[in-house]
């Protein structure tokens, strides 16, 4: 990071020593100031610390597999899939670098600026060559006085090792844009990541075939693999003591925020996973209203709901999605209560809904004509007949999304996928997918009694579809209100 350079301008000193010489070697290029005594210093008293006889890396024979899958999809075709580059935050810092989901299936990598390149051999098939940046130069200095110098960043794995983690040949990526356009071949690009390597094959690949090279590696991942269900298994995992650890301190967050609740459930994040999956929802209050709360600056109060819609990502890049309401002070109220029961029941009816061989769309109209018929019951549309609102669609003033969508390294996986195979598929094992009902009452919603007004209630589990059903990856964190309210109680004491 070059966090030190803005330090130094925010002081208004000037850098000085070894330290402040590197740091305007960073920012400007070539410095002068550098004595030729400290350049040659700095070349040596080095320790060889390359690594060998590594393990392959614990998903190595099923990255092999998914590329071969790849591969056979589009023979005689250059494939390049760039991992991307990293996004300035603002000014000198970056934002913190992830991959694209893409890359990290194909090779198990998570190295900003590598590419993945499946080029066609002669007689069928691609060799594939991950592109990645080696260890740093010390005999030219680059080590500590260029932008990726491994003195400042820290060391990357040589080339060598990485072949032997990831289990395929590893080149220098700083070579491959000019050897892209000095060897043009047809091409498909996964695009959006890395502009360098799109203008570098700008020539040899086309838009509408990129679309159709994108939208065959999601769907590439709507079935997971038995390491993909373990790692969504962690994932889960994780998220659940992450819920335990904000209902723990609930008590802190009424003091403070919703800032609190997303902090907690970060510190989890961090320490267990990657980072979260997707920006944590902690939404007290009216905020659970709105279906993208994220400032999370809310308070915290007793006798309302807390709506916290949170994710692990796990180090392998792998998210849970799960949302549960609850009692801030730890019971429903009756009313909030009939309106959770009702979100809970359609849940439970969409969720028996996910078996191998139904409708994709099962899950989500069976969650929705339970909603439809609670709020009937209600009596919120007034004189109107049951199935004219349902096929008419008024209920969706208050059950506003979908119920659920495919998981996996995104958090709405498969997203470019065509319809027919996914909202217009059927499920198959091996695919997870999101169940998560909910019912919202907006603060100024003349429409509804003045009590439902500013209640907003979401339940969503994580559910693999299995050769005989499905399975409920986050079953173990508590659904039925009572179950919550118990479950609250012993993690509060
Ligand atoms: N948290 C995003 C979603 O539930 O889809
Ligand atoms: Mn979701
Ligand atoms: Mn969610």
């Amino acid at each position: 990071m070059t966090e030190r350079t803005s330090d130094n301008q925010a002081t208004g000193q000037e850098p000085e020593g070894a330290e402040g010489v590197a740091i305007q070697q960073r920012k400007n290029g070539l410095d002068l100031s550098v004595s030729q005594e400290l350049a040659e210093n700095m070349k040596q008293g080095w320790a060889d610390t390359e690594r060998h006889g590594l393990e392959p890396i614990a998903q190595a024979a099923h990255t092999a597999r998914r590329r071969a899958e790849l591969s056979t999809r589009f023979p005689g075709e250059r494939l390049v899939i760039p991992a991307g580059n990293l996004k300035v935050r603002s000014n000198d810092t970056d934002y913190p670098f992830r991959p694209s989901s893409d890359y990290a299936y194909l090779t198990g990598d998570q190295s900003e600026n590598g590419v993945l390149v499946l080029e066609p051999e002669a007689d069928g098939g691609h060799l594939a060559t991950a592109y990645l940046l080696p260890r740093s130069d010390r005999e030219n200095g680059e080590f500590w006085l260029s932008g990726q110098g491994e003195l400042w960043d820290g060391r990357r794995n040589s080339l060598t090792e990485n072949e032997q983690l990831l289990g395929l040949p590893c080149k220098d990526v700083r070579k491959l844009a000019d050897e892209l356009r000095a060897a043009a071949r047809p091409s498909r690009v996964l695009r959006g990541y890395d502009a360098g390597i799109e203008a570098a094959t700008a020539g040899s690949s086309n838009a509408e075939g990129d679309e159709e090279f994108g939208v065959f590696l999601s769907e590439l991942r709507r079935i997971k693999d038995e390491f993909e269900i373990a790692e969504l298994r962690l994932a889960c995992e994780s998220t659940i003591r992450g819920f335990e650890d904000v209902v723990r301190t609930l008590d802190r967050a009424e003091a403070t925020s919703e800032r609190w609740i997303e902090g907690t459930f970060h510190l989890r994040a961090r320490v267990e996973g990657n980072t979260v999956g997707y920006s944590t929802i902690a939404a007290a209050g009216a905020h659970a209203t709105t279906i993208h709360w994220v400032r999370n600056d809310g308070a915290v109060r007793s006798g309302e709901l807390l709506l916290l819609d949170a994710g692990v990502e796990t180090r392998n890049l792998y998210t849970a999605d799960l949302t549960r309401t609850l009692p801030i002070n730890g019971r429903f109220t009756p009313l909030q209560r009939q309106i959770y029961d009702a979100v809970f029941e359609a849940q439970e009816a969409g969720i028996a809904a996910v078996r191998p061989g139904a409708d994709y769309r099962g899950f989500h109209l069976a969650a929705q004509r339970v909603l439809a018929e609670r709020l009937f019951s209600w009596g919120l549309f007034g004189g109107l007949d049951l199935e004219k609102v349902y096929e008419l669609g008024l209920h969706r003033r208050w059950t506003m999304h979908g119920t659920g969508h495919m998981l996996g390294m995104d958090v709405h996986d498969c997203a470019v996928a065509r319809t027919e195979m996914y909202v217009d598929g059927t499920l198959e094992p091996g695919m997870v997918l999101t169940v998560e009902p909910g019912l919202y009452f907006q603060v100024d919603d003349l429409t509804v009694p003045e009590e439902y007004r500013g209640i907003g209630v979401r339940i969503e589990d994580d559910i693999l579809v299995t050769a005989d059903g499905n399975e409920n990856l986050s079953a173990a964190l508590p659904r039925r209100a009572d179950a919550v309210e118990a479950w609250m109680a012993g993690l509060r004491g």
